[in-house]
């Protein structure tokens, strides 16, 4: 028999980028686009005209305001306002003006992963919303929402906007609303925002701006494997490539090696070797339609009761309740 060869990790990404890179075809998971850098990034993303989805998202919250904060706060009893992965809350902070603005009793709880987003957004919400209740969650969704849970039973409405949910395979995010359907109570709500299926370019676009901000982005994987991992990608051998399928909804991301080459990972101890033309897959980016998400919520547990669109069609929010 054949001795097995054991390698140990230090942290999850070490093991994802050796398995990913060790992996044929290649792939690496577009969470790890996200750190500082990468943050600034995506923010820079969300301001581009080509990404449609944070302009239709807001419109609908301006739009519909009224409506959606009637409906979190259906009769009248304090809530927590939850939002995972909460960022600069730029489109947030219509619903929260709104509420406050109603006299509505409600805490507002953001959790995110980092707590530099955190005090970005309290900084921020102390100068524009004083009144606003804040009390901020760092930690990953599911540890912070099992906290709060055992804090109070207060009503929870559970924000979860931008399509965030898109950057998951069906079943991974069939596991994901299962896991916070499991977390909420009888009463509670869940408001996801999910991108709509729609002219094929319009996506591409959204995806592939000629400033090549997207593109640093997708990229930004190999820079922090770069000084993470001691290793020596050459970011400009490299193409960031854009495709979508409009038979199953799906853009996906690669990095397209442009030359053959060598890289060195010191860190894991791993050479790995990309013949030209050779893919590395990062990024999923799921868009929906109607029947899709009647399957999914479904799928988890859920019903949705409500739904707001901008007027070209291009996002929905959707309120979930528990089935
Ligand atoms: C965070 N997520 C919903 C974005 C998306 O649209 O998939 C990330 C992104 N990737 C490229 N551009 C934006």
């Amino acid at each position: 028999m054949q001795p097995q060869l054991t390698t140990s990790f230090d942290t999850p990404f070490e093991e994802e980028v050796y398995q990913g890179l060790m992996a044929y075809p290649k792939h690496l998971s577009s969470k790890y686009f996200y750190d500082a850098e990468g943050d600034a990034l995506f923010q820079q993303i969300m301001d581009m005209p080509e990404y449609y989805l944070t302009d239709s998202e807001f419109e609908i919250f301006d739009t519909y305001k009224q409506e959606i904060c009637n409906n979190f706060s259906s009769g009248g009893e304090p809530f927590n306002l939850i939002e995972l992965g909460a960022g600069d809350g730029k489109k947030t902070k219509i619903l929260l003006r709104q509420l406050v603005d109603s006299g509505i009793k409600f805490t507002y709880e953001p959790i995110d992963i980092s707590q530099n987003v955190l005090d970005g957004l309290e900084n921020s919400l102390k100068r524009e919303l004083p009144e606003l209740a804040v009390a901020t969650q760092q930690g990953t969704y599911f540890d912070a929402l099992k906290k709060i849970n055992a804090k109070d039973g207060t009503r929870k409405v559970i924000l979860f906007l931008g399509s965030n949910i898109g950057n998951l395979l069906h079943p991974q995010a069939i596991s994901f609303l299962k896991q916070v359907q499991g977390l909420m109570a009888p009463g509670d709500l869940f408001f996801i925002g999910l991108d709509q299926k729609k002219h094929p370019q319009t996506i591409l676009d959204a995806y592939n701006d000629p400033t090549g901000i997207t593109a640093a982005f997708n990229k930004n994987v190999l820079k922090r494997i770069n000084t993470e991992l001691q290793a020596d990608f050459n970011l400009d051998a490299f193409l960031h490539w854009e495709v979508y399928d409009p038979e199953s909804g799906t853009a996906k991301s690669y990095l397209v090696a442009n030359s053959p080459q060598t890289v060195n990972i010191k860190k894991l101890g791993l050479t790995v070797n990309f013949k030209k033309w050779e893919t590395i897959h990062t990024e999923i980016s799921q868009k929906y339609d109607d029947e899709t998400v009647t399957w999914l919520s479904e799928k988890s547990g859920f019903r949705i009761t409500e739904q707001f669109t901008d007027a070209d069609g291009q996002f929905k929010n959707y309120l979930f309740e528990k089935r």
